[in-house]
């Protein structure tokens, strides 16, 4: 029996809603724990929500709420969100779980009673941001590097982790287990800040600063520091100590974060495992950001892009291979529709879309749709060469995969999909089937292409579970056969003759950029310009003159040759339309339904041959884009004063 196989991702703040960073890991951690199936390995997924500490209060208070009911809702837009994009997870942890409460208690109490714990008073810089204390050296101009502001001084009495007595220890587990942290230049990274002395870590905040958070076992007056609390997540949901799920799956634990948390996984994680006595997880695996126009996509920064709605305009099964496919595991990425569309394109259309059903069209107009019966003593001259690019593939996908090198498991994937469209072309089997006796050699052809086709479709599928079943369910493969199964994928002569195909499909349509609009990126810019001086004063009488009135838009389009406009029709109490530009930031769906404002006595003008009775009202600063709506549905022509 293989290895079980434990995978995690980050448990992710609930102070703001899900983008595509938080998408990556999880996708990534999906599509590992789907590899781990297809060599029947039990396995263990968990993702979750952390709840706790000082950002998640602050974001509750934005919206008013307490924060029970904030993370509530939070927490519930991730867990919905997983499924949306074909995320099978086992286990979803929340931070203010009551089991997950008593796991924190249990491991405090434990390394307070060993002596790692003790009481001291401490001043230092503060990232409320971050909810840490920041060392002077790790400060770029003053300044948090994450959230980019100053931290402030705080002095008070706190519970701090020797983490200090730990430092040696950890230096050489690193060492001794090369592939600890991967890959290399993590490893590297948390070695050289291993170089300096560690510092103890502060795991307490008093009440009178934060209640929301666990109270320490040993001190009523104290919560648990945030990370203390959510690192134990990993153990928490297995239920540690002595629950089934902990003995099988802890001794396999692997997670994935990206490098802003490096240090809390490379450093306090390990030491707090070790000075509670409990094993060490076997790898960390560090990736790097997705950017948005050179700087990390993240909520503080506003400049998101929604997982959702990137599935909506381009298909699951692309968004997730894009993902895998354009970021080299370990370094950033900056995102790009227009790359993602070319990849599309070029690799999803043409190259596999088109092998399969240039394949199964050839099987059905030369073998009446059926997997032709093969005399394999006679078909090696035609199969050797496939046969083993086929192996070969396999075997490099595997390692790829093991070693999280997702963008070479997909290379090698595609270079065999090479393979096969040169395999097409070059025996050609539209000239086989011009004479009667190269019967054989054509039945020979369209049984390996199909073999081929089946193989690949195994190896999309932990990436691409979708399409995989959709090219399976068209080879005849009922979900019973192990088709999945990383074995089956290492021998040939797999599909049965006699089998019935279904009739060839596109799987995946080409897209033209030109004609999707770009995917609004919600971008809040901070931008460094300051907005143009106000206009002079005017007098009430002149204001009074300009009649702005609710509109409830009831369609849509764009204009064809025109780069930026949309054509409105729109509801003021009676319909007319209007010509707004804005179609670089909107999509003409996204607007139907909503309530403008507009100004509804404006001289009408004609813009590219429309005559526009009105102008909407939106706040322009490329490249971002906001248009004035009203937050409460009001009867359409209600005047605005
Ligand atoms: O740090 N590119 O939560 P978090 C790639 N609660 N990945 C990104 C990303 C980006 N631009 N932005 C976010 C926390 N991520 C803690 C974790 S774990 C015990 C506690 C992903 O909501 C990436 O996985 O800030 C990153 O590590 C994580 O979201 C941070 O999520
Ligand atoms: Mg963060």
């Amino acid at each position: 029996m293989p290895q079980p196989f434990y995978i995690t991702t980050p448990i992710y703040y609930v102070n703001a809603r899900p983008h595509i960073g938080h998408a990556y890991t999880t996708i990534l951690a999906d599509v590992v724990c789907r590899f781990n199936t297809m060599r029947r390995a039990e396995t263990f997924f968990l993702t979750g929500t952390d709840e706790h500490g000082d950002k998640v209060v602050r974001a509750a208070k934005k919206e008013d709420l307490s924060p029970r009911v904030y993370v509530d809702r939070i927490s519930g837009l991730f867990r919905n969100l997983w499924p949306e994009l074909n995320i099978k997870y086992n286990a979803f942890i929340r931070t203010t779980d009551t089991s997950h409460i008593a796991v924190v208690e249990k491991v405090l109490k434990k390394i307070y009673d060993s002596g790692d714990i003790y009481f001291s008073e401490y001043e230092g810089l503060y990232c409320y941001g971050c909810e840490r204390f920041y060392t002077e050296r790790e400060l770029i101009d003053g300044k948090c590097p994450d959230h980019e502001t100053e931290p402030e001084i705080i002095k008070e009495s706190n519970y701090f982790f020797r983490m200090s007595r730990y430092q040696d220890w950890l230096i050489d587990h690193i060492k001794k287990n090369p592939d600890f942290i991967r890959p290399e230049r993590y490893k590297n990274e948390v070695l050289s800040f291993l170089k300096e002395p560690l510092e103890d870590l502060c795991i307490s905040r008093p009440k009178t600063r934060l209640q929301w958070g666990i109270t320490l076992p040993f001190d009523p007056n104290y919560v648990t520091y945030v990370w203390f609390d959510a690192l134990l997540n990993y153990i928490s949901a297995l239920g540690y100590p002595d629950g089934n799920l902990f003995n099988t799956f802890w001794p396999y634990a692997q997670h994935i974060v990206a490098k802003d948390i490096l240090k809390p996984h490379g450093i306090y994680w390990p030491i707090m495992l070790k000075a509670a006595g409990i094993p060490i997880y076997k790898h960390l695996n560090v990736h790097g950001y997705w950017n948005v126009d050179q700087s990390k996509m993240s909520k503080s920064l506003g400049n998101v892009i929604d997982p959702i709605e990137l599935k909506n305009i381009y298909g699951l099964d692309a968004f997730r291979f894009f993902l895998l496919r354009d970021m080299v595991f370990g370094l950033d990425s900056g995102f790009s529709e227009e790359a993602f569309v070319q990849r599309i394109n070029s690799d999803l259309a043409n190259d596999l879309g088109n092998l399969f059903s240039r394949v199964l069209t050839m099987a059905h107009k030369y073998c009446d749709g059926i997997v032709p019966k093969i005399d394999s003593t006679t078909a090696q001259e035609l199969t050797l060469e496939l046969q083993s690019n086929a192996v070969d593939t396999v075997s490099v996908f595997e390692k790829a995969m093991d070693t999280f090198a997702f963008h070479k498991a997909l290379t090698a994937i595609w270079e065999f999909i090479n393979q096969m469209n040169k395999y097409v072309d070059v025996t050609a089997p539209w000239v086989l089937a011009k004479k009667k006796s190269n019967r054989k050699q054509l039945e020979i052809v369209i049984y390996n292409l199909l073999e081929g086709l089946r193989i690949i479709s195994g190896l999309i599928y932990p990436i691409m579970p979708d399409t995989a079943a959709t090219m399976q369910r068209h080879l005849g493969l009922i979900s019973e056969k192990p088709f999945q199964n990383l074995d089956m994928l290492k021998i040939w002569n797999v599909l049965e003759p006699g089998t019935k195909l279904l009739k060839s499909i596109i799987l995946f349509p080409r897209i033209d950029l030109k004609k999707t609009t770009v995917a609004t990126t919600s971008k809040v810019l901070d931008s460094k310009e300051s907005p143009p001086e106000i206009k002079p004063e005017i007098d009430f009488d002149i204001f009074n003159k300009i009649d702005l009135r609710v509109a409830t838009v009831v369609h849509a389009e764009l204009i064809p040759r025109a780069k930026k406009l949309l054509k409105l029709t729109i509801d003021v109490g009676t319909e007319r339309t209007i010509v707004a530009g804005i179609s670089e930031y909107y999509q003409p769906e996204d607007l139907v339904g909503k309530q403008i404002i507009i100004v509804a006595n404006l001289k009408p003008a004609k813009i590219m041959g429309i005559v526009s009775n009105g102008m909407l009202l939106a706040a322009i600063d490329p490249p971002g884009c906001s248009i004035a709506v009203l937050d409460k549905k009001i009867k359409p022509g209600t005047p605005l004063k």
